[in-house]
């Protein structure tokens, strides 16, 4: 099977594309890729030379791209798509841009030819914030940052082709993941080395937002599942089951980092920041025999070895363009008047 991976450059799916290939001996990967600031050659490395891959760089918004990257691809997983909630509440053009319209590209293309999947990776984000229970794959989306919109949108367009033209599309929600090769703006990898520079930990609002880590393998086995019995037309939840709020997540990483409390601060909170998301993850469970493996303080220690283990990578990124990002988001916060707490 040949496999387009779009997006493969970042953190889930160059994380994907190494499980793949070391665990797949029949399948063939063509990575298609903007590298972006999230997009990274080296998140590939391990796999570079290998005969069953290749690296096309090119954007997902462009159809001579595209078209050309999935030239005899019998699959696509696309994972490409702007990602971090903040930036989106800077500016969402990039945003609907790649996670909505860069869809409509790929779907354009894909059925163009007969294959056999198109696999749309979306999130729990689109349920919005979930005060109680957990969300199910009928529940009604409630998107409520840009990010969540336009990935919303970019899924309810996916599965329009199927209902419409009978494009053979999954799509599938996940959590928060966490692990190694992820861009160190989001909360765990921020934090961890944050942490381990002896820099300060700004924590949203009140810290008792709830969030439910999976780890990156977990999530990329349930993708695997996915591929190998291709339902089209489903959604999939794809969680860990393991709810810890912000305050016991900066906890642990105090722990494993080695590093004092004194460096938590709590700062202005993220606007439209949402409470909670949970998922009810009974149905792959069910259908495809999956469920997330790796308890969240294992997961957590792996973590943080990999990034103890790879300054080089982080500080590459974080003494370049996260530099200046960090500077603007977080200058203003960590002064502001709730900065010192
Ligand atoms: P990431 O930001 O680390 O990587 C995104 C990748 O997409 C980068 O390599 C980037 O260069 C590429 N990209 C962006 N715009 C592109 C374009 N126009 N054309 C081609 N490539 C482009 O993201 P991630 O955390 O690995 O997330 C991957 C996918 O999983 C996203 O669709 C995201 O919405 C979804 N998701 C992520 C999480 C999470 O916790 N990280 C949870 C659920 C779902
Ligand atoms: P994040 O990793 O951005 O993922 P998402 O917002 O997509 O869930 O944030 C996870 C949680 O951590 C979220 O509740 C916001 C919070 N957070 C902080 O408190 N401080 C930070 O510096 C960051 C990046 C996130």
């Amino acid at each position: 099977m040949r496999i387009l991976v779009t997006g493969g450059a970042g953190f889930i799916g160059s994380n994907f594309t190494r499980m793949a290939l070391a665990g797949r001996p029949s399948w063939r990967i063509t990575v298609l890729d903007k590298l972006t600031y999230a997009g990274r050659r080296e998140n590939l490395e391990e796999v570079e030379n290998d005969p069953r891959f290749e690296f096309v760089h090119g954007d997902i918004c462009d159809p001579n791209a595209v078209s050309s990257a999935m030239r005899d691809c019998d699959a696509v997983i696309n994972f490409a798509a702007e990602t971090h909630v903040d930036r989106s509440i800077d500016d969402a053009f990039s945003f609907v841009r790649t996670d909505v319209d860069g869809v409509r590209v790929l779907l354009e293309e894909f059925r163009k030819e007969r294959r056999t999947l198109f696999l749309q990776i979306s999130t729990d984000e689109v349920y919005g914030s979930v005060e109680k229970g957990w969300s199910s794959e009928e529940d009604r989306l409630s998107p409520r940052s840009p990010y969540a919109a336009s990935k919303a949108g970019g899924e309810l367009l996916a599965m329009s082709y199927w209902t419409t033209y009978g494009t053979p599309v999954v799509v599938t929600r996940a959590s928060n993941n966490y692990g190694p090769f992820q861009y160190p703006e989001k909360l765990i990898p921020l934090f961890l080395t944050n942490a381990m520079d002896g820099q300060p930990l700004p924590l949203y609002g009140d810290g008792m937002n709830r969030r439910d880590w999976l780890f990156v393998d977990d999530h990329c086995r349930a993708l695997m599942k996915v591929m190998e019995n291709p339902r089209p037309g489903r959604v999939y939840n794809i969680g860990a089951g393991q709810e810890y709020t912000n305050r016991e997540v900066t906890e642990l990483i105090l722990e494993a980092a080695g590093a004092s409390r004194d460096l938590v601060r709590l700062v202005e909170d993220r606007p439209g920041h949402d409470r909670r998301y949970a998922l009810d993850v009974g149905l792959i469970g069910r259908e495809l025999g999956w469920r997330a493996g790796t308890p969240f303080p294992e997961g957590l220690r792996i973590t943080a070895q990999w990034y103890a283990d790879n300054r080089p990578w982080w500080e590459t990124i974080k003494s370049g363009e996260f530099g200046e990002y960090y500077g603007k988001m977080y200058g203003r916060r960590l002064a502001g008047p709730e900065g010192g707490r």
